[in-house]
């Protein structure tokens, strides 16, 4: 049977290399000649263990260059449930219990809220009043020096907001969510204290979070915070305290493995670079489309867009689908459009888009 293969532009669970698809649809009845898949063996085997589990951690940690003095740690949740593990661990960090946090957008805000429900939780800075389109003015930046630890998200998936430098501190560990953005651009990993990213946009299938996590970090979660929200737990099991999200350990290692073989970072970072640019660069030279985001914070990542009506916004989306362009409706929070353009998005992807647009403008422009 034959089909066309839509060019997916959704935030997430996101698009998944089409030769990662096909390399598990090869592999899924008979493992490296197992007679099984790979989701039918005991996360506890030596064929789990060498050839998918250590491999993947092994790569990640090729890719990011993450220090030796830095856990890697997979755990089986979605990215939200470490809203609430991040304070229960890590809040007790310093005797003032209380953490700073960075309110750019509709992620960090869940963040903050959750985040109250545990300790003193102050935010630091909030974009609020500029719809999340803008920074403020460094004057408005209130941090606290006795902060056990700064919280932000350098990439607002819903606003398209992206921060391209690490913020500054009193010398607080830095926490980052980089759910959105992982992999996409280099990072140096011994500026945070922990990142985190949830799978579903850079790394494959939703299920899992991926966690790294400084060694003097680990150790001072709250005494009444379950077993399986402390990180230590993860840390001491080799995050194999119970049964893992094999699949999602699976997928995360072939999308490693796909990576490396493009390049590694540098080379995805010039890919999103071009990717990104020019889709801005359609919006910016049409009057047609509006992009609200200050230019130094637009993100790579999730490009928003509006058209004059929402009758327009909505009659895209339609006709978009038709041409096998999928998913570009923006988040119901704010409207609009908006192309996720991850790693996997093919470059061919944003090309076709920007001609689509390009001629949905001179239809109804
Ligand atoms: C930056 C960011 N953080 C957190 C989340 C929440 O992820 P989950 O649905 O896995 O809890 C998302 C989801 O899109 C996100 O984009």
């Amino acid at each position: 049977m034959t089909f066309h293969r839509a060019y997916n532009f959704c935030a997430g669970p996101a698009t998944i290399p089409e030769v990662v698809l096909e390399r598990v649809r090869e592999e899924l009845l008979n493992w490296k000649g197992r007679g099984s898949s790979f989701m039918e063996i005991s996360h506890r085997s030596t064929d789990f263990l060498k050839l998918v589990f250590e491999p993947a951690r092994e790569n990640l940690k090729k890719l990011l260059n993450i220090p030796e003095d830095y856990h890697i740690l997979f755990i089986t949740t979605g990215t939200s449930h470490q809203f609430a593990m991040v304070p229960l661990n890590f809040l007790n960090l310093k005797p003032h219990k209380s953490a700073d946090y960075l309110h750019t957008g509709v992620w960090s805000g869940k963040a903050i809220n959750e985040a109250k429900r545990y300790g003193n939780i102050n935010v630091a800075l909030s974009t609020e009043n500029n719809r999340f389109t803008k920074m403020c003015s460094p004057n408005e930046l209130k941090l606290d020096s006795n902060a056990s630890y700064l919280h932000y998200t350098p990439n607002e998936t819903i606003h398209g907001f992206q921060f391209h430098t690490i913020p500054e501190t009193h010398n607080v560990p830095i926490i980052a969510d980089m759910s959105s953005e992982i992999l996409s651009r280099p990072i140096e990993v011994s500026r945070y204290g922990m990142i985190y990213a949830g799978t579903q946009k850079n790394i494959g299938p939703s299920g899992l979070t991926i966690a790294i996590i400084h060694k003097n970090m680990a150790g001072f979660a709250n005494a009444l915070t379950p077993t399986l929200y402390q990180y230590q737990t993860y840390i001491d099991s080799g995050s194999l305290y119970h049964t893992p999200n094999t699949f999602g350990i699976y997928m995360a290692g072939c999308i490693f493995e796909w990576l490396l073989n493009l390049g590694g970072i540098s080379e995805i970072a010039k890919i999103n670079q071009r990717k990104s640019q020019k889709l801005y660069d359609a919006i910016d030279h049409s009057s047609f489309y509006r992009n609200p985001v200050q230019k130094e914070f637009r993100s790579q990542m999730n490009v928003i867009y509006y058209l004059p009506t929402v009758e327009l916004d909505q009659l895209f989306v339609k006709e978009a689908q038709n041409n096998h362009l999928i998913n570009l409706k923006g988040h119901k929070s704010i409207g609009g459009i908006r192309a996720s353009i991850y790693n996997a998005m093919p470059e061919k992807g944003v090309d076709v888009l920007i001609e689509f647009m390009q001629e949905f403008e001179r239809k109804y422009g």
